[in-house]
């Protein structure tokens, strides 16, 4: 409520160059010091600046035309296998879900962002997309199982390695995107990503560029698990 009225009071230029040095501060922290994320600061943080952002969301993304999704679809023809159940973390109105659900029609999609404005948008907009559905949830702590996923997606996300690590089934992937390379707000440099994924049990890592932005795909070690028609369980 506090942090509502001051942002408010705030010049809007004033307000939008706060936000997005904040926004990079508390991405550094979810890598480098997730323990900054325990409070309920950081996520509140964040609905606060993300929520008022929905509406006009897409319009903002749009304008950088098809090359906010590249690095997305470059990654994913890279993946080594089919997934089955997938989530788009920080899925904001659901272009990285319905990425996936378009592409592989049998997998199961869930998109999670701890906006519940930028989820309200999604539902509305995909409706007709049967593979996907949108949930409010904290990277932070995800209301998932261990092992729940065979991909999990983070375009523009602040990146939580250990509950990455701990929702990635063996055997399975992550995929992590910055549509404006090092200009995205939420960014965390390649060799960090790399470094950081190799040390939560993703042993085989690889980046590459496209469009404006990167990706890495880091494959988690072990053995495969991906089950034919699984159930994603939790959420
Ligand atoms: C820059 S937007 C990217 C949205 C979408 N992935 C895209 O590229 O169009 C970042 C999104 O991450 C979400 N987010 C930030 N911190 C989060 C957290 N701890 N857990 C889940 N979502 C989070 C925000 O609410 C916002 O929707």
């Amino acid at each position: 409520m506090a942090m509502r009225r001051v942002r408010r009071a705030l010049p809007l230029r004033t307000r939008a160059w706060i936000e997005r040095k904040a926004v990079r501060l508390l991405t550094y922290a979810a890598a480098r010091a997730p323990w900054v994320w325990r409070w309920r600061l950081p996520s509140a943080f964040m609905r606060g600046t993300f929520d008022p952002m929905a509406s006009s969301w897409n319009r903002t993304i749009g304008r950088h035309g098809g090359s906010w999704e590249a690095p997305l679809q470059a990654g994913l023809r890279e993946l080594p296998h089919e997934p089955r159940r997938v989530l788009d973390l920080g899925t904001g109105t659901g272009l990285g879900g319905v990425t996936v659900a378009r592409r592989f029609p049998d997998a199961k999609v869930v998109g999670a962002d701890v906006s519940p404005a930028m989820v309200a948008e999604a539902q509305q907009e995909h409706r007709e997309l049967a593979n996907v559905r949108f949930v409010v949830a904290d990277g932070r702590r995800l209301p998932f199982e261990d092992g729940a996923f065979d991909l999990v997606t983070c375009l523009n996300m602040p990146l939580f390695f250990a509950e990455l690590e701990r929702v990635t089934a063996p055997g399975g992937c992550v995929l992590v995107c910055f549509s404006l390379a090092e200009r995205t707000p939420i960014y965390l440099p390649t060799a960090e990503v790399e470094r950081r994924l190799k040390g939560h049990g993703f042993g085989e890592v690889r980046s590459s560029s496209a469009g404006q932005g990167v990706w890495t795909l880091g494959v988690r070690t072990g053995e495969g698990q991906h089950r034919e028609h699984g159930e994603i369980t939790g959420g």
